[in-house]
Order: C-alpha cells, then sequence, then structure tokens
C-alpha cells in the first residue's frame, strides 16, 4: 500500500490553559513505520490518542485512511487501529486470552475463527500459547506487552498506535521485544506509528522520525537526516542527551 494512513492537518490540542498539540502538519506513509519522539510532555500521547477520538482538536483534524475523525466516524475507525499504552492497558479480571478476544467476541465473530486467530497471533508475538489462561497480573511486564500487542492485532487494523509500549520493560526483555517487534512490523506491513522516547529505539523500529518539543514538530527525517542535518539547535542537544546513541 503506497500513500497516507495516517494524517494531521493543522492539529491543536488544548486542555484549558495548556496547548499541548500546537499545530501538527504529519503525513503518517502507510504500511511504514513512523516514531514520534521528543521530551516528556512535548504531545507523543495526545497525537495518538486524536487518532482514536479519546481526545478532539481544538483546531485543525486528523484523518485515518483519507475518512476525518469525527464522532460519528470514531466507533468504525477504532475497529481498524489497534492501540497499546505503555503499561499494555489489559483488563485485570480478563484472561490473557480473553483480553485478545474480548472486541472479536463483543462483535460476535465466530468462535473457531477467532481461536485460529489467537493461535497465528501467539506464534507471531512468540507468546507461548499456556500463558494464554493466565491473568495478567501472572505475567511478566514483556509477556504483557506481548498479550496488549496479541490484542491490538486481533482485528487486524490498518494502523497499529503504540505509546511508549516497551517504556516500563527492563533492557534485556526489552531488547528481545524490540527485535520481535522489529518483526512483526516487516511481516505485517501494517501502518505503525509509535511514540518512544528512546531514540535507539526509534532508530532501530522506524524508518521515519518525527522529533517534537512543545507541541510541534521540530524536525521529519532519518537518524541521519537529524545527525547530519539539524533543523535545530534543539535537535542536536536532544541527540546529545541520548547518551546511548554514541555507540551508534
Ligand atoms: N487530559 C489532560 N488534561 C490536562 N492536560 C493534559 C492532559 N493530557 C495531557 N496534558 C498535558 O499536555 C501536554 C502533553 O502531554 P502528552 O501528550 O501526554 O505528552 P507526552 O506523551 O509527549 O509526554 C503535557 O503538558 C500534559 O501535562
Ligand atoms: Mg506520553
Amino acid at each position: 500500500m503506497v500513500g497516507r494512513m495516517v494524517a494531521f492537518r493543522g492539529v491543536e490540542v488544548r486542555f484549558g490553559s495548556v496547548t499541548a498539540v500546537a499545530g501538527v502538519d504529519l503525513a503518517v506513509q502507510a504500511g511504514r513505520t513512523t516514531a514520534l519522539i521528543g521530551p516528556s510532555g512535548c504531545g507523543k500521547s495526545t497525537l495518538l490518542r486524536a487518532v482514536v477520538g479519546l481526545v478532539w482538536p481544538s483546531a485543525g483534524r486528523v484523518e485515518v485512511g483519507g475518512t476525518a475523525v469525527t464522532s460519528d466516524t470514531v466507533p468504525g475507525l477504532r475497529l481498524k487501529t489497534g492501540y497499546v499504552i505503555q503499561e499494555g492497558g489489559l483488563f485485570p479480571h480478563l484472561t490473557a486470552r480473553q483480553n485478545v478476544t474480548l472486541m472479536a467476541d463483543v462483535l460476535g465473530r465466530d468462535g473457531a475463527a477467532t481461536a485460529r486467530r489467537v493461535e497465528e497471533l501467539a506464534e507471531l508475538v512468540r507468546l507461548e500459547p499456556a500463558l494464554l489462561e493466565r491473568y495478567p497480573l501472572e505475567l511478566s511486564g514483556g509477556q504483557r506487552q506481548r498479550v496488549a500487542l496479541m490484542r491490538a492485532l486481533a482485528l487486524d487494523p490498518d494502523v497499529l498506535l503504540l505509546d511508549e509500549p516497551l517504556s516500563a520493560l527492563d533492557p534485556m526483555v526489552r531488547a528481545g521485544l524490540q527485535t520481535d517487534l522489529r518483526d512483526v512490523f516487516a511481516r505485517l506491513g501494517k501502518t505503525v506509528l509509535l511514540v518512544t522516547h528512546d531514540m535507539a529505539e526509534a532508530a532501530y523500529l522506524a524508518e521515519t522520525i518525527v522529533l517534537l518539543r512543545e507541541g510541534r514538530i521540530v524536525q521529519t527525517g532519518t537518524l541521519n537526516d537529524l545527525r547530519e542535518r539539524p533543523a535545530e539547535p534543539f535537535v542536536e542537544a536532544f541527540l546529545t542527551a541520548q547518551r546511548s546513541l554514541v555507540a551508534l
């Protein structure tokens, strides 16, 4: 698939006197991975939330697959959008399997087909199938994020939104999941919009990096673009602050 899958057009989001997003124009290319990165509070999560109608722009609009996100279109668009938040957001009173199949069950999808889908997804995200019968509290952080990813992929969405999916994990688990995520993205060819605060992770997982500051895009490009042609001194300062990049 070519073209843009998600478009932010002059998007501004305000919370009272706080401007969380201060005019963002961004075309997220279909079938590729785009990383949103920037300091805490720069508006990354708010941009993802605007895609699924959890917050509404005070100006501008968001489009998914050419359809403007409105209160009328959001229920349908949500079925085509998988969303994973930092802590996974799994329902604690449901088993991993029940978390993954919840929406398919609500929609009355065929049980046997759903069970096959769960098997496929467990293999894709490399989760041992026996763990599906456990409750989230009985899983490790990394296993929970694998389940959250399965849940996000359950309805085979066009768009995958991942909000710091690996940030709460320890470095070894995180490195393992980064490798697996990259493999999943490559195999599925979905449009992925990933939030991270780690430039090495952004460069490893995404073709395009979007660096934000105080609700605005500072620069869009590859890690090399940012390193070799920084748009502002802030880009250099941000890269320098990411000490893990010294080795790259
Ligand atoms: N529901 C809300 N009510 C008030 N302020 C909010 C709300 N959500 C986010 N903000 C503020 O908007 C700004 C951007 O937040 P956020 O998008 O969560 O940043 P990031 O994900 O980049 O750390 C921050 O100043 C944050 O405090
Ligand atoms: Mg955030």
